[in-house]
């Protein structure tokens, strides 16, 4: 790395760059210098907008300049595997929206792209980097709740655009691969393992994707996760794991702000508030995550292999729903 600073390029317009730009911009070893769009025009007035330096008119002339060494893409869900391979390939580290990949063989070539250039690859999982997941999962490890037996998770909201993104089947669109990844990876992470079988159904609405999902997942012999998710429901958020001793209750795991609370108790009628400060944006921690991975050599917090489980176990979910 020439510089001490990593000089991040947007890969695309996207809306949730919105949520990205200030993260990059808080962080003392992050600039943003560049975006890049399909379309030239679109890229200037959105670096006019966002007061960003370079715009590039296509993603390849992004990838072949030098003055980029980190690309956050931001594509629909079908278009990660491709143009994170073709960023790694050009040299570049890469922090990719979730999920990550939608076919086990994009996964597995996406890996093979990052070892052979020796770049970072990582997945934007935002919530993985909160202190309050982190706290949440100290707190398991240590036995605070006993064996943890049951992780029970929801993530829905009511989708207001027809043309969005996650209602393109052809996109790899879909409530499972958009929010419901965050509580299958939230069971992951609190078991510590892969699942051992799953079970799902799923409701196909008019556009052909899964606008809502129900899913069940068993990681031992008294060991289970179950969600829902979709896009026809309130926005709702949660996660309750449920241990052999005791209880912690999550009412906002997916977007924590900076001061949050969760509940920690024997059973559920005697929780206790735990309070959680984080930091100012929400999204600094998969940036600063990719400065040490770049500048400090460290390794990401959500190693390939992690992303790996939670495609296949969304896929496996898909597979028994008899979806795709
Ligand atoms: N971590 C989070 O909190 C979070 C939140 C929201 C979304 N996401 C993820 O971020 C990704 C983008 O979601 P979004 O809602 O921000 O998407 P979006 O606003 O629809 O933007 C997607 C962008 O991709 C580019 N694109 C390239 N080919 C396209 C095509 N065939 N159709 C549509 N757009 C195309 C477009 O940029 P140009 O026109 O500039 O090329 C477009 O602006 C998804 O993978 C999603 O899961 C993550």
């Amino acid at each position: 790395m020439p510089h001490d600073k990593l000089r991040w390029g947007l890969l695309s317009t996207a809306r949730i760059n919105r949520a990205l730009i200030p993260a990059i911009r808080a962080s003392r070893r992050s600039e943003l210098v560049a975006v890049a769009s399909r379309s030239r025009e679109q890229a200037e007035h959105y670096a006019r907008e966002w007061n960003i330096p370079r715009a590039f008119g296509s993603y390849e002339a992004m990838l072949e300049s030098d003055a980029v060494d980190v690309v956050y893409i931001s594509l629909p869900n079908r278009l990660h595997a491709e143009w994170a391979i073709r960023a790694l390939r050009a040299g570049k580290h890469v922090l990719c929206e979730k999920p990550i990949a939608t076919r086990l063989d994009d996964m597995d070539a996406m890996i093979a792209a990052a070892r052979e250039s020796g770049r970072v690859l990582a997945e934007a999982f935002m919530y993985r980097h909160h202190p309050q997941t982190l706290k949440v999962k100290a707190l398991v490890d240590s036995g605070a709740i006993g064996t943890p037996k049951l992780v029970r998770g929801a993530f829905t909201f009511t989708i207001s655009r027809p043309n969005d993104v996650r209602l393109n089947p052809a996109l790899d669109g879909g409530s499972l691969w958009d929010v419901g990844c965050y509580p299958v990876s939230y069971a992951r992470l609190i078991f510590g393992r892969e699942p051992l079988a799953v079970q799902g159904t799923a409701v196909i609405g008019a556009s052909g994707v899964d606008e809502t999902f129900l899913g069940l997942m068993r990681f031992g012999q008294d060991a289970f996760a179950q969600f829902d998710c979709g896009f026809r429901a309130p926005e709702r958020m949660h996660i309750e794991v449920v241990g052999s001793e005791g209880v912690i209750v999550v009412p906002s795991p997916f977007k924590p702000s900076a001061r949050e609370t969760i509940y920690l108790g024997k059973s559920s009628t005697a929780l206790e508030p735990v309070v959680v400060e984080g930091p100012e944006h929400l999204y600094l921690g998969e940036v600063e995550d990719m400065a040490d991975a770049v500048l400090e050599g460290k390794p990401p917090r959500i190693s390939l292999e992690d992303s790996r489980g939670n495609v296949q176990t969304l896929l496996a979910l898909y597979r028994v729903a008899g979806v795709g």
